[in-house]
């Protein structure tokens, strides 16, 4: 305590010194750790950090991300390292565009923050075959996340090949660069019972192997109980506050709050209300905790064919912070920034002692920090989903329903996690841009006269087709050298069998592991079938007319992404492992132990017809037949980029199940016709009480996901092109472009809420802070843009949300003229919620401010 005494008066000195000195390139940061938090130079320090996955955005977008993340209160930024990208083929490294880690890091690094580098090298991360390179599965002898030879060898390799490559850059911040942590292994504690007494030495080596690739900063293992020391054992999940790490040398840190869930193809799309994530937060500073990272911060898009699976969508959105897109995700960014701001407020009474803790009656808790040099923080918490009041040091304190008030002087709440002060906004897609070649029209849709396509062949066509006795499993075989493998079997009818006639129905039953299956006979598309993200497998039954002779039965089965996650998720199958039967008179015949012909991918793959330099131009038709609505059709067209800045999605809608490429460059696969399911969603779910990943869902009955995100730095100026692999029928005429815009300012505060943490944010206030009462404020996205209209302003008991705000019954009469008159013209306005600007419309009754406004394009 002595030596914090003295510390914490230092405290804001040092903190500015750390500010002034970021770029620290000239000598190193010192990081250390002790009971209660990371140690960075001699001082504890409260993190708050953010995910942002590097090749889940462009290099173009990063700088804009990471000031986004400062901007919102970040001192650190997490990535995974992604071992697949970066060593497709074994011994062959690629580091370039997206998977510039250097660069990304160094992007951090120059905004000022630190660096939490999770090299896993295993990192789940909805990221296909949880990270690990293909390569891998197919070493002799080869036993993943175990104490195995092979597989340790490997780990070892990589891992220290990207220790390396961010020493010789002096990343590290022992070197002065911004990396402060590094994650080895992932959840493994989550599943390791599985591997036997083998799991624990396996954790004991490659916590040793870690150690002495000599990082000169802390490595932490997540969900590891028995992670060894001197290796942080963090907390990963919705909630972490009752998590200890496993010694009391130990800081408590939680290496992933999830700020919403991942999307699946045929799920609904997950949301977490803000209040809870900023209570989940609040409620682990609130019980000792001082590192915090947001999974995801920034979730991004998987790009080509790199999500996990089976089943994960393109979109990586995750209801993060900020969107998919780049956009802030309001007013969940804003209300975790105001919550930031109060935490480091809190800052010196944090790191100096351990919270004392007081009970306020049930499920009512106070926690104390405070220390002998006066610095005081409390946070007192209501766990109960009904509102509460408590005394607290002799004052009352009113404490809505499943919320935490944060008091950073112990007498004045200054931040509510269910009491939200920031704005709202809506985000609009604007389908009127692209411009289709040759013509200056603006299109939302592409002509047909625009498009040229080419058919995939049903069954093999490739030359390097082959035999084998029986159904093989798919991942096995083509090493997700692609999505696609045809089975193929040809047999013929002769008068003499009397289980198959020819012209007669017969039942064709197929048994896939999954993801998704198309069957064709003697050519001809017969159905297919697809699995689901909780069941991927298959079970397809057609009855098939035969022909007299020869007949063929052709069986595309795709994957949609590798599993990720699990015991032994590296050995899930995939593929048309069998049976496959025909049944006609009674008998069923057995096909699977015969001879079936092969086809790792499709043609198309191979000539590369994605390829913008492809020497297939001859080979594209455009007749006037465009083929629409059948399966295996390559398209192609060409376009002029949106005009402006604003992010770019398309809009599959009228297409099937296929992958996209602009410019050459994989934007993921598409599948806007499956659909969530029709029921379990709620527009506006209930923060109160715990969350979970199913609680609150959108997009019931719609398409997963219907828009697509295309980065500006994939289009150009002038004839950009697109290629679509369509697999089950689609009319790419339908598809239309769109662009990614802000909508309406919303904002809705009551008379209880604490004044505005982020006193900084208005600058046309002259006032000090201490005369101010809540207050309302709005700010147009773009500095530029001017707010022109207010659409609606009313102060009394407004109801309703963003976009549908209607008055209460009691409204007074000059809300909207009051509100015009402090906005309309202005970049940014506030205005403050009191009766003093409104009059009093109802006394005696709780009163808040509710505006929508919209601001120039
Ligand atoms: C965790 C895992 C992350 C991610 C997350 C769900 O279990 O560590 O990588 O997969 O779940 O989004």
């Amino acid at each position: 305590m002595k030596r914090c005494h003295h510390l914490c008066r230092l405290l804001p000195l040092w903190l500015s010194l750390v500010i002034l000195s970021f770029s620290h390139s000239s000598y190193g940061d010192n990081v250390t750790y002790d009971h209660r938090a990371l140690v960075i130079n001699g001082v504890r320090r409260v993190l708050i950090s953010g995910s942002i996955h590097y090749p889940r955005s462009t290099p173009e977008m990063w700088p804009d991300l990471i000031q986004k993340a400062k901007d919102g209160g970040l001192d650190v930024v997490e990535t995974y390292v992604f071992w697949n990208l970066h060593e497709p083929v074994q011994g062959q490294y690629d580091f370039e565009g997206r998977k510039d880690i250097v660069k990304f890091v160094k992007t951090v690094a120059e905004a000022g923050l630190y660096v939490h580098l999770r090299i896993g090298p295993y990192v789940c991360a909805e990221w296909n075959y949880g990270g690990f390179p293909l390569w891998l599965h197919f070493i002799p002898g080869i036993k993943f996340r175990t104490d195995n030879e092979p597989f340790k060898t490997e780990m070892q390799r990589f891992t220290a090949k990207i220790v390396d490559m961010m020493k010789q850059e002096n990343l590290y911040a022992s070197q002065g660069g911004p990396i402060i942590l590094s994650q080895i292994e992932n959840e493994y504690g989550n599943i390791d019972s599985a591997y036997g007494a083998a799991a624990q030495r396996y954790i004991q080596w490659s916590a040793s192997m870690a150690l002495s690739l000599d990082t000169g900063v802390p490595w932490v293992m997540c969900q590891q109980s028995d992670a060894p020391d001197p290796i942080i054992n963090t907390c990963n999940g919705f909630y972490c506050d009752q998590f200890s790490p496993n010694s009391n040398n130990k800081p408590k840190m939680w290496t992933e709050n999830w700020s919403g869930w991942f999307l699946s193809f045929g799920g609904s799309a997950p949301y977490r209300p803000p209040q809870d994530l900023a209570f989940a937060v609040a409620r682990f500073f609130q019980r000792g905790g001082t590192f915090q990272n947001y999974y995801m911060y920034q979730g991004g898009t998987n790009f080509g064919r790199t999500t996990g699976g089976p089943f994960i969508a393109t979109s990586y959105d995750y209801d993060a912070p900020i969107d998919e897109y780049g956009l802030l995700n309001q007013p969940k960014w804003g209300h975790l920034r105001d919550l930031h701001k109060v935490i480091k407020k809190c800052e010196p009474a944090l790191i100096a002692t351990d919270p004392a803790y007081t009970s306020l009656g049930q499920n009512l808790e106070a926690h104390v920090y405070k220390t002998s040099s006066g610095a005081c923080a409390a946070f007192l918490a209501n766990i109960n989903t009904q509102d509460a009041t408590v005394k607290f040091n002799g004052k009352t304190y009113q404490l809505p329903g499943w919320s935490v008030s944060i008091l950073p002087d112990c007498k004045n709440v200054v931040y509510n996690t269910a009491q939200i002060n920031s704005q709202e906004t809506t985000s609009e897609m604007r389908y009127l841009s692209s411009i289709s070649e040759g013509t200056n029209q603006p299109l939302s849709r592409l002509s047909s006269s625009g498009w040229s396509y080419i058919k995939e062949p049903v069954g093999i066509s490739k030359a390097d087709a082959f035999t084998r006795n029986g159904l093989v499993e798919q991942i096995n075989t083509t090493a997700d050298a692609s999505d696609y493998l045809w089975y193929s079997i040809s047999f013929n009818i002769t008068m003499g069998e009397p289980w198959l006639i020819s012209g007669e129905q017969t039942l064709l039953h197929v048994e896939s592991l999954g993801h998704v299956l198309r069957a064709f006979v003697n050519g001809y598309y017969i159905g297919g079938g697809k699995g689901s993200a909780d069941n991927s497998k298959i079970s397809l039954s057609k009855l098939i007319i035969l022909d007299k002779g020869k007949n063929t039965i052709d069986l595309l089965s795709a994957t949609v992404g590798l599993q990720n996650y699990g015991a032994f998720f590296d050995l899930s199958g995939a593929g048309v492992t069998g049976p496959v039967t025909l049944s006609a008179n009674g008998v069923t015949f057995d096909l699977s132990p015969y001879v079936w012909t092969y086809q790792i991918g499709l043609k198309g793959e191979d000539m590369s017809l994605f390829d913008v330099s492809d020497d297939s131009a001859s080979l594209w038709l455009s007749d006037s037949t465009l083929p629409t609505n059948v399966p295996l059709v390559w398209y192609k067209t060409q376009f002029q980029a949106p005009a402006g800045n604003d992010p770019v999605a398309i809009d599959f809608t009228g297409m099937g199940k296929g992958e996209a490429w602009i410019n050459g460059q994989s934007i993921g696969r598409f599948w806007p016709n499956y659909t969530a399911p029709l029921s379990g969603c709620s527009d506006s779910c209930n923060y109160k009480g715990a969350y979970s990943s199913s609680k609150c869902l959108k997009k019931c009955g719609k398409p997963s996901q219907q828009l697509y995100h295309v980065p500006r730095s994939f289009l150009k100026e002038g004839a950009n092109t697109m290629v679509l692999f369509e697999e089950e029928g689609g009319d790419p005429t339908k598809i239309s472009f769109a662009t990614r815009h802000t909508g309406s300012l919303c904002a809705h505060v009551s008379e209880m809420h604490p004044a505005p943490v982020n006193f900084e944010v208005y600058p046309e206030l002259a006032v000090s802070k201490q005369k101010l009462g809540p207050m309302v404020h709005v700010t147009c996205s773009g500095p530029d843009q001017l707010i022109n209209e207010v659409k609606f302003a009313s102060f009394g008991t407004p109801q309703g949300t963003c976009g549908s705000y209607s008055h209460g019954k009691c409204s007074s009469t000059n809300a909207l003229s009051v509100v015009q008159q402090a906005c309309v013209g202005m970049n940014s306005c506030s205005v403050p919620v009191s009766t003093k600007a409104f009059g009093d419309p109802c006394r005696g009754v709780t009163k808040s401010l509710a505006i929508e406004a919209t601001c120039s394009s």
